[in-house]
């Protein structure tokens, strides 16, 4: 079986985290200077290891193996949250370069096609794991126009300003490839609280949100009376509060939700707001159960409306992800390799956080595995795992794409 190198593997690690960083976490949105650096360092790597590599039009990094099929794909995003940490997407990128290099190392193995890849902008900016819909063809031609960034940037700017206009833009190439594999910190609590190494993740949870827009009268907060006001905020407190005890009413056992993104108009403490926005998001890993709360967020919306005061409409985000089954010879393989290295300290598991895993499982089956998070913290500068797990993951990792590419070139 081929053997990682547990010093390059940490010290990439480091070195991506180099590129952005700030204190203990790491900016890189997509498209941002720090974001570009990082993919024309990754490209370097990539040709370092042997690989061909290129960035696309929109920003995927891909190198691929000389050897021909079948291939594994492997990676995650290298672009960070506007306040990221340092392993969510660089992890799984960075185990997809190690474990590229490590068959290649072994006489084993090295006959083998390991294709790696750096996923743009799974974290949002400007649509959600864009990288892995426009690589797996499922956005239309011309989707970048009208998109921009929360701060009003295009789409079109960003990758003008990227250099990447006239970039060639990849699409899979699903003759070659036999699979996806995509490793990751767990960014939960659980695999920590149950004293486990590693999790093979059976499904990725779907999302979907809404937005509420509130328009009332602006007035002064002195002179207007209670009982005539028509006050955006309000009605936008009642609308969270409301959810927050509906929602439990359809949820399952581990539905969440999150109004993450709320703005008042004009943010004066002597103004009575005129308008105001709130962002709900809400995952499970049950279509039904995203439909309930689609259904039961309109319906809180109407209730406010019937009562007078400020008015409010919606309309459903654009970020739409539906539950992805990752596969199941996929996740016997990686099962079996987390068995051998943990002593039976793993778990099959779903994930809470969408990833480029669930977006390719489209087209490609797709395994995903984790690691454990401390404290279970992610999407924030405190992200960390113990170096023990990041190297352990990730010869779980290459011994799983192994044995999996041998039982497809071996039968
Ligand atoms: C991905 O980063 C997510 O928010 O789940
Ligand atoms: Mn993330
Ligand atoms: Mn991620």
């Amino acid at each position: 079986m081929p053997k990682i190198n547990a010093e390059r593997l940490i010290s990439n690690l480091r070195e991506l985290r180099s590129i952005g960083a700030e204190g203990t976490g790491v900016v890189r949105p997509a498209f941002s200077i720090k974001d570009m650096e990082a993919r024309n360092w990754l490209k370097s790597l990539y040709e370092d290891a042997g690989l061909e590599a290129q960035i696309d039009g929109i920003g995927n990094v891909l190198g691929r193996s000389r050897n021909s099929g079948p291939a594994l794909l492997i990676g995650s995003h290298s672009d960070t949250q506007p306040t990221g940490g340092w392993l969510d997407g660089a992890l799984g990128v960075i185990y997809g370069l190690e474990v590229a290099r490590a068959l290649a190392e072994d006489p084993t193995t090295r006959h083998l096609a390991v294709d790696a890849i750096a996923l743009q902008d799974e974290e949002s900016r400007f649509l959600g794991c864009m990288g892995s819909h426009h690589y797996c063809g499922l956005l239309e031609p011309g989707f970048e126009q009208g998109v921009v960034d929360k701060d009003g940037i295009s789409l079109v700017d960003a990758i003008r300003e990227a250099g990447l206009t006239e970039a060639p833009r990849l699409q899979v190439d699903r003759e070659r490839y036999i699979g996806f594999l995509e490793a990751h910190i767990e960014q939960g609590p659980h695999l920590e609280q149950d004293g486990l190494q590693i999790g093979v993740v059976d499904v990725i949870v779907g999302l979907r949100g809404i937005v509420f827009t509130f328009e009332g009268q602006q007035n002064h907060a002195g002179t207007t009376m209670m009982a005539g006001r028509r006050d955006a905020a309000t009605a936008l407190y009642e609308v969270a509060h409301t959810i927050n005890q509906e929602f439990p009413k359809v949820a399952g056992d581990r539905s969440v939700w999150t109004m993450g993104r709320v703005n008042v108009s004009p943010g004066a403490p002597s103004i009575v707001p005129g308008y105001a926005e709130l962002e709900l998001q809400f995952r499970d890993r049950s279509e039904d159960v995203l439909d309930a709360f689609t259904a039961l967020a309109h319906k809180i919306a109407e209730e406010v409306n019937k009562r007078g005061g400020a008015s409010v409409t919606t309309e459903n985000s654009r970020v739409k992800i539906s539950p992805a089954l990752m596969d199941d010879n996929l996740q016997k393989h990686l099962s079996a390799a987390a068995k051998a290295h943990t002593s039976d300290h793993w778990q099959t598991m779903p994930s809470g956080a969408f990833h480029d895993a669930g977006v390719i499982s489209n087209v490609l089956p797709c395994g995903l595995m984790f690691i454990p998070s401390i404290d279970g913290i992610s999407h924030d500068f405190a992200e960390d795992s113990f170096e023990a797990d990041i190297i352990r993951g990730c010869e779980v990792f290459a011994d799983a794409a192994a044995s999996i590419l041998l039982e497809a070139t071996t039968g």
